[in-house]
């Protein structure tokens, strides 16, 4: 039976067909749109998604010097920030068109087109960190998978942010729904397209059961990024 690894959903089309915009705005500003931040839910700005990412680079302790892995790095709008500051990047992604954006705005950085599945456990990394990904994944099983890979890389700390939140599941669907125009419209639109939820719960026991201390979730906070409310993030830190 598959393991998930080699089934291509419809969302590996919509990374694949993501490029960045025309020459207007900054390269950072130009990842963002490309991550998927600029959607109908979405509208983050390049100082807000400075902020955001500062924020966690202080939360997990990150600075000049460190090092962190991005698994399911797209085009590098997270790890862009990172290396501007000093710090070693790295990514993994399935998408080889998003990788090729990340590895053009990141030169130095170490990026692999790989699944999330495949996240080799050296070299070892302070932090390894995956920033709205896990919805993506097909099962929770997968998830827990994954998430055991990241703590075994991770020297110091591991984030796993952006995780759709099961307990809002019925609200997020329904303004989904309304912001796609009603039920035909978004069942047109969203066919083959789902989300992924996570209990609060179930993560931090992952986290806990994976060999993290300090496990602790919260709901997102992003200027300007719609989703927010109804998802959450989840960390915690190597003992
Ligand atoms: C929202 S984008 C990533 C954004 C990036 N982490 C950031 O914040 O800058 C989601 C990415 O996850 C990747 N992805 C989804 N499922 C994956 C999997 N199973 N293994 C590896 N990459 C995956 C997609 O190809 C896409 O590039």
């Amino acid at each position: 039976m598959s393991d998930g690894r080699d089934v291509t959903t419809g969302w590996d089309a919509v990374w694949a067909s993501r490029a960045l915009p025309g020459a207007a705005g900054s390269v950072l500003q130009g990842l963002i749109d490309a991550d998927g931040y600029d959607s109908a839910h979405g509208g983050v700005t390049e100082r807000a998604w400075r902020e955001y990412v500062a924020r966690w680079g202080a939360t997990l302790g990150l600075a000049a010097g460190g090092s962190v892995v991005d698994v399911g790095c797209g085009a590098g709008a997270f790890l862009l920030p990172l290396a501007e500051a000093g710090v070693r990047v790295g990514g993994i992604d399935r998408s080889s068109v998003q990788l090729g954006l990340a590895s053009r705005a990141i030169p130095e950085g170490e990026f692999a087109v790989a699944d999330a599945l495949d996240l080799a456990p050296e070299p070892r990394v302070d932090v390894v960190v995956s920033m709205s990904t896990f919805i993506y994944f097909p099962t929770l099983d997968y998830a827990a998978r994954v998430a055991e890979a990241m703590v075994s890389r991770a020297t110091r700390a591991v984030a796993i942010l952006d995780l759709a939140d099961a307990a809002r599941r019925a609200e997020d669907l329904r303004r989904r729904v309304r912001a796609a125009g009603g039920e035909a419209a978004y069942a047109r639109r969203y066919a083959g397209l789902e989300h992924l939820y996570y209990d609060r719960e179930w993560t931090v026991g992952l986290l806990e059961a994976s060999g993290l201390s300090d496990v602790r979730c919260e709901t997102q906070s992003l200027d300007g990024y719609g989703n927010a409310p109804f998802r959450f993030n989840c960390w915690g830190f190597v003992p």
